[in-house]
């Protein structure tokens, strides 16, 4: 079978580019239709979040703004559980239609953060746009509002998923390897 390496980890093929493609088009006219006759505000969540972000906002047929805050929760293949803010936000967020977008919501502690952060902040209506979700991991009171995909427990890379800041660039998403021998 296919497979890749990193830091000495197999990796195998797990979701295609064009597969994910697809579903962020699905979720960008759900969007479109939610927020129509406003201008909903972007929050992408970096560094894992960009390609996605930049994907579904190309597929949101309305007006719509970006900003962009970035937060670091994980090293190597588990979280560390300290979620920190390290870049803020720009400008205010009070009274917008915020959609926070991020790649994976996996123990839910860095969206449950920030999402209790910006909701200090008193904007008219905040949703979280997830291309992954990892419900069996989930240990917080989170409800992804658009989810690309669902998916169990695995540690995954590529499309803007890391391990130790390498493979966010790859196209598709790869799953780490559950053969013994590694
Ligand atoms: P949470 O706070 O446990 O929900 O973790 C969220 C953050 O951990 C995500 O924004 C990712 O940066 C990272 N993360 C969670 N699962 C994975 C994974 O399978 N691969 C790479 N990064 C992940
Ligand atoms: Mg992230």
């Amino acid at each position: 079978m296919k497979q890749i390496c990193y830091k000495g980890l197999k990796f195998e093929p797990y979701i295609e580019n064009q597969t994910i493609k697809n579903r962020i088009k699905e979720l960008g006219e759900q969007i479109t239709k939610d927020y129509q006759g406003t201008v909903p505000l972007f929050i992408c969540v970096l560094n894992g979040a960009f390609p996605f972000a930049a994907d579904l906002i190309r597929e949101v047929g309305i007006d719509a703004e970006i900003m962009f805050i970035r937060l670091k929760s994980y090293e190597g293949t588990s979280s560390t559980g300290n979620v920190k803010e390290v870049l803020g936000l720009s400008e205010s967020i009070e009274g917008r239609k915020v959609i926070v977008v991020e790649d994976i919501v996996d123990t839910g502690k860095t969206i449950h953060e920030l999402t209790s952060d910006l909701k200090k902040q008193n904007p008219a209506d905040l949703k979280i746009a997830t291309l992954l979700f990892k419900p069996q991991a989930l240990q917080c009171d989170v409800h992804p509002d658009y989810v690309g995909f669902e998916i169990p427990s695995k540690f995954i890379i590529g499309f803007g998923l890391d391990l130790d800041g390498i493979a966010r660039n790859l196209p598709d998403i790869w799953a780490l390897s559950e053969e013994h021998d590694q």
